[in-house]
């Protein structure tokens, strides 16, 4: 049994769900498997009907879901209803897909010879996904590889489960049936061995998978083995790069939102705070000013954020406080680590001895050989440092490995082109915070962070659908490509004499 508890008062029990074993997993698999023949052959304008009752039921519930959202995983309730929104967004985009979800007309070079492509859903998909986004990152998986015909299994994240399981009934209330969707919560260990046993049975046809490199890593290379490319959306150390010319209060404003909402624990966060030299006493004085007198504590009230997922994420971000090291300025909270009677935070807001909160941390001073300059931390910890030139601003913002979102603050289209054509990340911010994604722009990274696959808007569709083309020849002769040439009679020596 999976036990998940408020994070902002780790005594309240949320839900206690059945976890089920790699057996069990598979047993779904081959279920879901068997299901989607049928799926597929609904037309594609019924499926988006279906995706279209979703969107509406998730509006009309968008208040208890996110509240649901606040008290299992712990982000403020402006942000959870944030989140939910980005689920009917999904919706609203590809419930219009099912009446277009084009293929082509494509010339063919003979005679009497048609050409066309279609788009053929995948089959079934293995969707495993975090516990920072519990509702919006897997409906960026559900909803459209369902729309596309497939059926899913979800694997979402233990600390999430009665979120997993709210938004999975209403799916099912929206008309998808049950084994076309089924969510399953299982450890690790038990996933990845289903994993194994899914590709080897071809019970499973795509994987999506939301969460760290590390892990990302074996998934895609399991994927690999058995000639499947898995849709991976992995970690982050996302750059924002202050110019000389920028308007310092927005850059601020959006490094504060980008580094600490969330309490830091988006795929997106602000990794490091890049300011130019010329101006990087000053603004790291107005960056600490704005943490220090920031509101944390209590979710349901208006503070900048609340307590992280669970005790393990705390334990990371306190496994990566001892990565500071003695060149390094901890600036932004009079202390760090866990925040309690005895450690206190200003101003905080709530009982921090109820759940698992953690000071603000900023890490001025850091630089290119630091471990924290190429550690994801994914909590409320922002490292800062210095450059003198764009380029180098480029080189230090790239030079981790990891490209999955960027930005950059300043006035200066020269600097604004150069940057976007230099940065590796798969998504740039000009004057705008490194998270924050609009829910049809193509999201994903490079590098540390992805194999290049994309979420979102059209593009995921080549995640959930593969291309078949079809030729059709009504000639009643055998006509040969690329050897039965039509002449062209033309004079090669050609010049225009005048
Ligand atoms: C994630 O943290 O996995 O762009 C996704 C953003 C959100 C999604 C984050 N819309 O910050």
């Amino acid at each position: 049994m999976f036990t998940s508890t408020n994070p902002s008062d780790t005594n309240e029990v949320i839900a206690t769900v059945p976890e089920a074993t790699a057996a069990e997993i598979l047993t779904v698999l081959r279920t879901a498997k068997n299901a989607q023949k049928g799926w597929a052959k609904l037309p594609a304008p019924t499926r988006g009907r279906i995706i279209a009752n979703v969107g509406r039921l998730v509006e009309s519930n968008k208040e208890a879901l996110a509240k649901l959202i606040t008290k299992e995983m712990g982000k403020v309730y402006s942000e959870a209803l944030g989140e939910v929104q980005e689920v009917v967004d999904t919706c609203d985009f590809f419930l219009g897909e099912g009446r277009r979800l084009y293929g082509q007309t494509v010339p063919s070079e003979m005679q009497n010879k048609n050409l066309f492509t279609f788009r053929m859903p995948v089959g079934n998909v293995f969707v495993i996904t975090a516990g920072n986004f519990p509702t919006a990152v897997p409906s960026w998986y559900i909803v459209p590889a369902l729309l596309c015909g497939n059926s899913v299994v979800w694997k979402p994240s233990e600390f999430t489960p009665a979120v997993a399981n709210a938004l999975t009934a209403i799916f099912h209330a929206g008309g998808v049936p049950k084994d076309i969707l089924t969510t399953v919560v299982a450890d690790g260990g038990q996933t990845f061995a289903a994993l194994e046993s899914g590709l080897k049975e071809g019970v499973i046809n795509k994987v999506g998978f939301t969460g760290s490199t590390e892990v990302g890593r074996k998934i895609g290379a399991k994927a690999g083995e058995y000639i499947q490319s898995a849709c991976l959306e992995l970690g982050g150390k996302n750059p924002m790069v202050v110019m000389q010319d920028a308007n310092i209060d927005l850059a601020l404003d959006g490094a504060l939102f980008a580094g600490f909402g969330t309490a830091g624990q988006r795929c997106t966060s602000l990794g490091t705070l890049w300011i130019h030299e010329s101006i990087y006493d000053s603004v790291l004085a107005k960056f600490v000013a704005l943490v220090e007198n920031a509101a944390v504590g209590d979710p349901f009230k208006d503070v900048l954020f609340g307590p992280m997922i669970s005790q393990k994420y705390l334990d990371n971000h306190l496994s990566h406080l001892k990565m500071v090291q003695s060149h390094h300025k901890v600036l932004g909270s009079t202390s760090t680590g866990r925040i309690t009677a005895a450690n206190p935070r200003k101003g905080f807001v709530g009982d921090p001895d109820k759940g698992v909160f953690a000071h603000p941390v900023i890490v001025a001073g850091i630089t290119k050989n630091d471990e924290l300059y190429s550690t994801e931390t994914f909590g409320p910890l922002v490292t800062v440092g210095k450059f003198s030139t764009l380029d180098e601003a480029i080189d230090l913002a790239n030079g981790h490995g990891y490209g999955l979102s960027s930005a950059i603050y300043t006035n200066d289209p020269q600097n604004v082109w150069r940057f976007r054509e230099g940065i590796s990340a798969g998504m740039v911010s000009i004057n705008n915070s490194t998270s924050g994604a609009e829910a049809h722009l193509p999201f994903g990274g490079n590098g540390l962070s992805g194999n290049g696959s994309r979420q979102s808007g059209i593009w995921v569709l080549d995640q959930f659908t593969r291309w078949q083309s079809m030729n059709w020849d009504w000639s009643n002769k055998l006509q040969k490509a690329q050897m039965d040439l039509i002449e062209i009679k033309h004079d090669p020596n050609f010049v225009l004499k005048i």
